[in-house]
């Protein structure tokens, strides 16, 4: 789906290695994952029950919500591990200097 606006998230040096930031663009709060250096996006908000996803554990690629311990693919935003069944929905990200943009598109909220 198409990019309806780029918007600055956060500056490089913010999303370490092996971690999640937490950004809000438009009233929604939104996860920059590094993995490896190569940076996604999903919503911060854990499918199950709404819980912030950032105060997981991520290894790899895979981020476990620190509440139920679903499991979801921040590269694809796919469930890994019940208890969540829905997936997490994704965002483009690019970096231009120093600064993360996050792909909104308006159709999905
Ligand atoms: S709130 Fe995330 S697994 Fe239950």
């Amino acid at each position: 789906m198409a990019v309806s606006e780029w918007v600055p998230a956060a500056r490089v040096g913010d999303v370490a290695p092996g971690e999640g930031f937490l950004v809000e663009i438009n009233g929604q709060p939104i996860a920059i994952w590094n993995v490896d250096g190569q940076l996604y996006a999903t919503s911060d908000v854990c499918t199950h029950e709404e819980t912030s996803l950032v105060d997981g554990d991520l290894w790899d690629n895979v981020i476990e919500c620190p509440l139920h311990g679903a499991q979801f693919d921040v590269r694809t935003g796919e469930v890994l591990s019940l208890p969540a069944i829905f997936p997490l929905p994704t965002y483009e990200v690019k970096v231009e200097g120093d600064t993360i943009y996050v792909g909104w598109r308006d159709a999905d909220h």
